[in-house]
């Protein structure tokens, strides 16, 4: 008989999957590194959002990205988050290949994202993204 612990199973990933908003509220703060909010996440996805991509693990709430959405064909990754101990297993890099797949499955011809220069290699290698001019202003302090 071995003495090794049972192995984890392996994260169960969902195209709009099920979760609280306590439960994003905090993965969200810890992935982001900011204080706990309480955003209605819920209502926010409902409404604006092609759809979500939600990670398990045990159970818990492990990885989550948003794809946000204009209403025609352009969709948007946001907010793509994995519990840090979990991180450098493939989760971001599978949840984000779930997007694309249902995007392109729900006809939306082009999916945008926007990143830190340190994601580079997440988004260009891993991801498949390919660089683009693009731009922002901060409309809030
Ligand atoms: C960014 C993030 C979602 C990546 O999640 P992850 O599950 O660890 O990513 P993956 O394991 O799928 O990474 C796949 C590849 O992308 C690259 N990569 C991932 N995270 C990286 C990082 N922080 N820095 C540089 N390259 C990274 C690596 O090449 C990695 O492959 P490797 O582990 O074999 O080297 C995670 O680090 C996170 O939640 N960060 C905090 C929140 C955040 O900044 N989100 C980005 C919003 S735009």
């Amino acid at each position: 008989m071995s003495d090794d612990p049972e192995p984890s199973p392996a994260p169960a990933l969902e195209w709009r999957g099920a979760f609280t908003n306590d439960e994003l509220n905090a993965l969200h703060a810890e992935g982001f590194g900011h204080r706990l909010l309480h955003d209605d996440w819920l209502a926010q996805v409902q409404r604006h959002s092609l759809g979500w991509v939600c990670v398990r693990q045990s159970g818990r709430l492990a990885g989550f990205v948003n794809v946000a959405w204009d209403g025609g064909v352009h969709a948007f990754v946001l907010d793509t988050v994995v519990a840090e101990p979990l991180r450098r297993q493939g989760i971001a890099r599978a949840m984000v290949a779930e997007a694309v797949r249902q995007a392109k499955a729900q006809g939306r011809e082009w999916l945008h994202v926007d990143f830190d220069p340190h994601l580079r290699d997440f988004y260009f290698d891993a991801c498949g993204f390919r660089p683009t001019d693009a731009g922002v202003i901060q409309l809030r302090g």
